[in-house]
């Protein structure tokens, strides 16, 4: 083809693919059923984990939950069981190893079958500034937040991609599209889930597997107790968000295939004139924005797990 009928093309998919976008603002996308289909949670033993198992539960689906914390995964089962899910099964499993998610990931397959719903959601914050993080930690932050993802999918894309049917579901961070001072380790790890997520979305793309569908999660703070401590300058613009509203939001972006899902709906302005503005007013808009001081008041998790 040449370069004038391409470009004929591609502007008229643009403005069809525009007026589609506008039309939903209005007309609310069809949701997929997902009943009767395995969904697995890292990191469900608490915080939106358990509240996305929840709302799982309630689609009739079965769940695998994943988590360190055993207690924590117990009560998230008997909720999950009570909201209705056809089945719920646990294992111990610290998705930062790599031979544990591979062994683990052997077990959900006979047990419950082919996982077609992934949600990597377990992650971990060290809190401290780059120079006094301990190394051990910050590997720590990038095996959980990022490693086992690699893992993970790995362990279940196979047989998704197989019957061309899944959903590879991100819980990454605002974190992972704009630098925060005092997170280094955190940002890295949530900016490297972003381009993996997005990169292997992608792959799947290129090579037909479009009934793979991948949904990536930015939030800003939630109110979950792990960023305990943190303030938010201006809560009218960035509230600090409600763990309830964000797992109903995921659970939508996945049952209508919504790739980014960034929260509160702000976050799309920010992110957007952040890779426009010149630097210097990115920073003043930073510092507008209470970015430069969000972790000075961190405590992260002080309340007690179960
Ligand atoms: N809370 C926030 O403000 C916020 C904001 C943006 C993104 N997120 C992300 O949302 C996700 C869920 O966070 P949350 O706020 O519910 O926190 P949370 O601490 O309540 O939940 C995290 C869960 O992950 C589990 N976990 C930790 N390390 C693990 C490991 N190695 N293997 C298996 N499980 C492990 C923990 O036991 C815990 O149950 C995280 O990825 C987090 O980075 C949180």
């Amino acid at each position: 083809m040449n370069f004038l009928v391409e470009t004929v093309q591609v502007l008229l998919l643009s403005i069809w693919y525009n007026v589609k976008s506008f039309v939903h603002l209005f007309v609310p996308i069809k949701k997929k059923n997902i009943s009767g289909e395995v969904v697995l949670i890292t990191g469900a033993g608490s915080g939106i984990g358990r509240l996305m198992a929840q709302e799982f539960a309630a689609l009739d689906t079965v769940l695998v939950l994943w988590d360190i914390n055993q207690d924590g995964m117990k009560e998230t089962a008997r909720l999950a069981k009570q909201s209705g899910a056809r089945k719920v099964y646990c294992y111990l499993c610290d998705c930062s190893d790599k031979n544990e998610v591979y062994r683990v990931a052997d077990e959900v397959k006979r047990e419950a079958g082919d996982v077609s719903i992934l949600v990597n959601n377990a992650g971990i914050v060290t809190g401290k500034k780059f120079m006094d993080a301990p190394d051990s930690l910050i590997e720590k932050t990038l095996e959980v937040n990022t490693m086992a993802h690699f893992w993970t999918y790995k362990a279940f894309l196979p047989a998704m991609i197989a019957n061309n049917h899944g959903h590879l579901v991100s819980i990454a961070s605002s974190a992972g599209l704009i630098g925060v001072n005092g997170l280094a380790d955190y940002c890295a790890s949530k900016f490297a889930a972003v381009g993996f997520a997005e990169s292997v979305g992608l792959e799947l793309l290129a090579t037909g597997k479009d009934g793979v569908k991948t949904t990536i999660v930015c939030p800003y703070f939630i109110n979950t107790g792990m960023f305990d401590g943190c303030q938010t300058k201006w809560p009218t613009l960035l509230p600090i968000l409600d763990p309830h509203y964000v797992a109903k939001k995921i659970i939508n972006a996945v049952l209508t295939d919504q790739v980014y899902l960034l929260l509160p709906k702000s976050m799309y302005f920010i992110a957007a004139l952040k890779n426009i503005l010149p630097m210097e007013q990115g920073i003043a808009l930073g510092q507008y924005l209470g970015a430069f001081s969000l972790m000075d008041t961190f405590r992260g998790h002080s309340r007690k797990k179960s």
